[in-house]
Parts: C-alpha cells; sequence; structure tokens
C-alpha cells in the first residue's frame, strides 16, 4: 500500500493510473477506522481498480467548539486496516498542505444544510464540501465511497456532485452497526461504559418510528413524539434533533406519504451520536 502526504504526489499519481487506464475508488475518511468505513473500502474494490483512501481531519468542517482538537487518532491501525482490506493507497494530507496560508475558497451548499446537522452546526456542510470537491479535483476518481451513516452528508454530497457537474459516480453504502443495534462511529470510543449501554436508545427510536410508518402511520408529529420518548427513556441522553424528514430533500415532514428519513443526533457525555433509518410509507388500502 503507497502512502501519500502531499498533494503534488498524490496528484502524479493519479495522473500515472490515469496514463495507465486505471480508473481509481476513493473512500474519503478521517481515521480512527473502523468496520463502516472498511465497508466502504470493499465497495470501493468492486468500482474501481485502484482504490485510494483519504484520512484528514478536516478543520474547516469543525465547529469553533466542537472535538476538532480531541478527535481519536491511531495512524499505525489505520494503516493495517486500510491494507488489510484491499486499499491501494492512502492519502493523508496535513491541514497546511489542504489549506496553505491565505486558503479563501470554499463551496456553499444551498437549501440541504438548513435541516438536521446543518442546523445545529453551521459552516459544517460547507466544509465537508469543500474537502471533498477538493480531494476529488486532487485524487481524480471515477467513483467515490460514503456512507448512509451520515445521511444528510451524503445527500448534500449527490446534490454538490450533480449541481457542479462532477465526473465521480457517487456509490452510497448500508450502515455498519454494532451487534445491538448501534451505529459504529469513530466517536462511540468518547462513550464511557453507561453511555454506550444507554446509547443503543438512537436506533431502538428510529425502529420504534419505523414500525409505526409501517404500520400505516402518516401523522409525523406522532411518530417524532413516540421517538423523542423512547430515547429520553435513556437518562444520560441529550436530544439535539429527532426529526422526520423527505429521504433525498430533508425538508420537515408533516404528513408521511413521501419515502423519509428518520434522523436524530443525542449527545451522551461529549459525543454527539447520529443515526438514521430510511422508510418507504406503504400505500393506504383503498
Ligand atoms: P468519517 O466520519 O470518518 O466517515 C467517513 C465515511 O465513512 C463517511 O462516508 C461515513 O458516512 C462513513 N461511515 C462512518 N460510519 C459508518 C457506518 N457505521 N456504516 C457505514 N458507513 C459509515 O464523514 C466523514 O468522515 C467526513 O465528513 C468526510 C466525508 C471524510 C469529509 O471530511
Amino acid at each position: 500500500m503507497r502512502i501519500i502526504h502531499s498533494v503534488r504526489e498524490m496528484r502524479e499519481q493519479a495522473r500515472e493510473w490515469r496514463k495507465e487506464g486505471r480508473g481509481a475508488a476513493l473512500v474519503p475518511t478521517m481515521g480512527f477506522l473502523h468496520e463502516g468505513h472498511l465497508s466502504l473500502a470493499r465497495l470501493a474494490r468492486e468500482a474501481a481498480e485502484v482504490v485510494v483512501m483519504s484520512i484528514f481531519v478536516n478543520p474547516a468542517q469543525f465547529g469553533p467548539r466542537e472535538d476538532f482538537a480531541a478527535y481519536p487518532k491511531d495512524w499505525e491501525r489505520d494503516c493495517r486496516l486500510a491494507e488489510s482490506c484491499g486499499v491501494d493507497c492512502l492519502f493523508a494530507p496535513s491541514a497546511a498542505e489542504m489549506y496553505p496560508e491565505g486558503y479563501n475558497t470554499f463551496v456553499e451548499v444551498g437549501g440541504l444544510d438548513k435541516y438536521l446537522c446543518g442546523a445545529s452546526r453551521p459552516g459544517h456542510f460547507r466544509g465537508v464540501a469543500t474537502v471533498v470537491n477538493k480531494l476529488f479535483n486532487i485524487v481524480q476518481p471515477q467513483a467515490a465511497v460514503f456512507g448512509q451513516k451520515d445521511g444528510q452528508q451524503a445527500a448534500v454530497l449527490q446534490k454538490i456532485t450533480e449541481d457542479l457537474n462532477l465526473p465521480v459516480r457517487i456509490i452510497i453504502a448500508p450502515i455498519v452497526r454494532e451487534a445491538d443495534g448501534l451505529a459504529m462511529s469513530s466517536r462511540n470510543v468518547y462513550l464511557n461504559a453507561e453511555e454506550r449501554k444507554q446509547a443503543v436508545c438512537l436506533f431502538q427510536a428510529l425502529s420504534l418510528g419505523k414500525s409505526m410508518i409501517e404500520a400505516g402511520e402518516r401523522d409525523a408529529d406522532l411518530v417524532r413524539r413516540a421517538m423523542r420518548e423512547k430515547i429520553l427513556e435513556a437518562p444520560l441522553a441529550k436530544i439535539d434533533y429527532v426529526e422526520v424528514v423527505h429521504e433525498k430533500e430533508l425538508f420537515p415532514l408533516r404528513s408521511i406519504d413521501a419515502p423519509a428519513m428518520l434522523a436524530a443526533a443525542v449527545f451522551f457525555g461529549k459525543a454527539r451520536l447520529i443515526d438514521n433509518v430510511t422508510v418507504r410509507p406503504v400505500s393506504r388500502a383503498k
């Protein structure tokens, strides 16, 4: 596995591959890899001849009071895991390499960033859209793989790819979960034993909402309330949001008559956990 830290070297390598007629699939990550990230790398293997994984904790997507400085890292372990699942090239630039002195260009995402995490993390999706656009330009992949775990991020990145005519096929991978249903996340290491036990309430609440809709419930507020109550059964949970939104356009639904995403963000101590499930309402009996 080749390890590259400089933008110039990564661009040269990408140019080589193109000359040889080898397409690349990119898996952008912030490192501290887990099975969720590795599932993306395996999908990338099927999508192109060469798999590039980037590891970059992107300062532009963190707010001033967020966990940028504390974000977990384990470079040696990440290298081993990436290699074990068939990554050909690890691209791990420094912040100064990606945002040199005087850097001042950003990709604004209209509309979709008003909702969910966009509302509670102002500027977050601008940072994500900017860094992913830069990674696409540097690595020039034919495909890129992202996880449904960050459902709003997936929608935003599909939208910027379409709006900016980026020549990249976006692949969205299903959420990988722990045995009890908790979505895998690098931030799960922030949880102490009690918080970890209670954190399963997110998935339980989303599953409850999904089963209500599958049983015919159409009132989004009733579903929101039921999910909220389920989460609050965990005494350590502090809700950021619990929402029922349009699956693709992300606006809050009143009546669930379109494909929906049930999404929640909940704090346990200093960990802010997010999760979502999608559901298609069954058509009503005539
Ligand atoms: P990070 O949180 O490291 O996640 C990298 C990719 O892994 C994202 O596409 C995310 O959705 C996916 N992922 C994380 N946990 C997953 C799980 N349990 N199941 C399936 N996929 C999962 O998301 C980011 O980094 C950054 O915002 C990034 C896109 C790299 C831009 O900086």
